[in-house]
Parts: structure tokens; sequence; C-alpha cells
């Protein structure tokens, strides 16, 4: 099929340097990564081991996508596709879907083409310089991707123009706790040192800054669950496994080992990890203007409803997963 991403930018503009710390070798990553490779945070029930955590909250993220099953095949748009952890639950759970992938590393498209074959079209640039098609995508997933995003107003903007009405923007992310954090961290020597040099490009923001982010760009926000307790464990279980993996054959380590404790011991504290989701908000609500005019005529024909209120209902599609 015709991709329905296209390059915004000339190609030498494609390759972010986002994408620096993610050309590592994959058996890096191998090493202490669960066997999904889900660089992010799992969800732990009682008893849950790691890689049950792991499916766990990729399972959450896919129920939370409500993706409309009864119409054929989802369309799914991967930003920041790692090494496909949310391809490899989709196809474990036989969702007909055609599935679109952003990554610019070609360390890990080309681990993905190896894995599961070729997606229904891949964007090997950042965010920055895709063009998405408008009104197309029935789910959006962005896992720990929007922290290495540049200008991120205008890339919330372009994901919530490229979900169909009623569409969802699945998202996990680190966000500073309040702005003074931000304020405090934002020039030590640490914090640059983890977010230039271990990743090349990344910058967190406060939640704070990224609520107006997302009511600007036309989404609002339907889930909002604090992670981070969950985030620290599976922390802890990359520690653990980077702790034992040879330092010689893997010089990534310590810089890794480095930059994992000193996330692990902000969680919580200075910054704090959550499970979201977005959707594109409901234009046929509503200005002022229009919900006075209805409210003066609903009062004289004793109608209740505003317009768009019964598409704006929080009820599930039918045929949905998860439901
Ligand atoms: C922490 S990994 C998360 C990978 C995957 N989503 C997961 O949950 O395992 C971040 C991903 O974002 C990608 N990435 C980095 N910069 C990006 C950008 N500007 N636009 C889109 N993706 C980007 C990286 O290549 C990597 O695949």
């Amino acid at each position: 099929m015709q991709s329905p991403i296209r390059l915004s930018q000339p190609t030498e503009m494609q390759k972010t340097t986002s994408a620096v710390h993610y050309e590592n070798d994959v058996d890096f990553f191998q090493a202490f990564l669960d066997p999904y490779m889900k660089y992010g945070s799992g969800y732990f029930a009682p008893g849950d081991g790691f890689e049950a955590a792991s499916v766990r909250m990729l399972d959450r993220a896919l129920d939370e996508a409500r993706l409309p099953l009864a119409s054929g095949r989802a369309r799914i748009l991967d930003v920041g596709s790692g090494w496909g952890s949310v391809r490899r639950r989709l196809v474990e759970r036989e969702i007909p879907m055609e599935y679109h992938q952003i990554n610019p590393s070609a360390v890990q498209r080309a681990f993905i083409d190896a894995t599961f074959g070729p997606a229904a079209s891949t964007h090997g640039g950042g965010l920055e310089s895709a063009c998405l098609p408008d009104q197309y995508f029935d789910a959006i997933f962005m896992h720990d991707s929007f922290c290495h995003l540049d200008d991120k107003e205008a890339m919330l903007r372009k994901l919530a123009s490229a979900l169909k009405p009623g569409g969802r923007l699945v998202l996990q992310d680190t966000f500073y706790a309040t702005p003074d954090f931000r304020d405090k961290a934002v020039d030590a020597k640490t914090t640059r040192s983890i977010q230039e040099d271990l990743f090349g490009f990344a910058q967190i923001v406060p939640l704070e800054t990224f609520t107006q982010q997302l009511t600007a760009a036309g989404l609002s926000l339907t889930v909002l669950e604090d992670v981070s307790v969950h985030y620290k464990r599976t922390v802890a279980a990359w520690l653990h496994r980077l702790a034992s993996i040879d330092g010689a054959r893997f010089p990534l380590k310590d810089a890794c080992l480095r930059s994992l404790k000193r996330g692990a011991a902000c969680m919580g504290y200075s910054t704090t990890h959550y499970f979201l989701v977005l959707n594109r908000q409901n234009s046929t609500l509503g200005g002022l203007k229009e919900t006075l005019y209805h409210l003066r005529t609903g009062m004289r024909t004793g109608s209740s409803e505003f317009p768009g209120q019964r598409v704006a209902s929080a009820e599930p599609r039918s045929g949905q997963v998860g439901v």
C-alpha cells in the first residue's frame, strides 16, 4: 500500500539526534529488558513478575485505546516503536490491524523488520519530520517517546489532527512533578548528561505544561494515572539485570546504570511517571455563543441536550477491545 505518512522535510533533516541511544546494539538492551523489550513501565498486580507486568501494561494500553474491531482492521500508529513491544502484543492478541510506525533508529527498524516483517508504513525519522494524514488513525500509541520530541505542542497538534473523531492517543511518560522542580533540574550537570550525552535529545516537562499543551492542541484528558510505583519496580528489575552483565562487552553499562539509578531516585519525588489517554476534542460541542443559544432554546422547548452531546458520550464503541 502507498504510505499515508510522508516526509515533511528534506531527507537530510529526517535523522534526529534523539535516536542516538537506540542505535546501540540490540543485544545490550536484550540483556536487561523483559522479553517484549518494552523500554518503559510495567504494571504490577500482586504476584506479577517482571514480564507479566510488561504484558499487563501493554494490555492496559490496548484496552484503553478502544479499537473499533467490528468495523474491520484498526488503523494504528506507534510513535517511537522501540523494538516492537506494542506490535508484538497486538499480534499475540490477533487484533486485525493496519500498523504504522515512526522510529528514527535504523537499528530498531531493522530488528522490527526481521522480527515481524514490514509494517503497513514506516517513517524512518522523528515525528517532527512526518506529515500525517488527517483523521486517519483509530489509535496512536506513544510510549516513552514524548520525552524525545522537540516542539511538543506542535507535535500534539499533529497527532490530534491525525486521529479519527473518537480516536485515542495512549501515552506513557515521565514528567516533572512541578515547574519548580523543572527550574531546579533543567540546567544541572547530571540532567544534561542524561538528556544530551546518553540520549542525544530528551526533555521532560512539568505535567502542568503538558496539560496546557494538550488542551491547546485540541485534545482532552480522559485517563491520568500515576504509575510511578510501577515504573520504580520496573527500573529496579532493569538495574538488577544490568548489574550482572559484562561491562567489557557492553561499554554502555555504567552510563546506563548511573542514569537509571538517578531516574529511580527522583521518581515519585521531583518526577512522576504517568499513564494517560487523550481524546481528540469534540468540536461539535460548540463554543460559548452556541451553548448559550442552545440553553435558551432548550429552556423554551424543554430539551436538556447540548449539540454533540450524544457524540461526546464516554460509552465504548461496540466490538472494541477490552469491553
Ligand atoms: C524509550 S524508547 C520506547 C520504545 C517503545 N515505545 C517501548 O515502549 O518500548 C523511545 C523510542 O522513541 C524513539 N524516538 C526518539 N526520538 C523520536 C522522535 N523525535 N520521534 C519519534 N520517535 C522518537 C526512539 O527511537 C525509541 O524507539
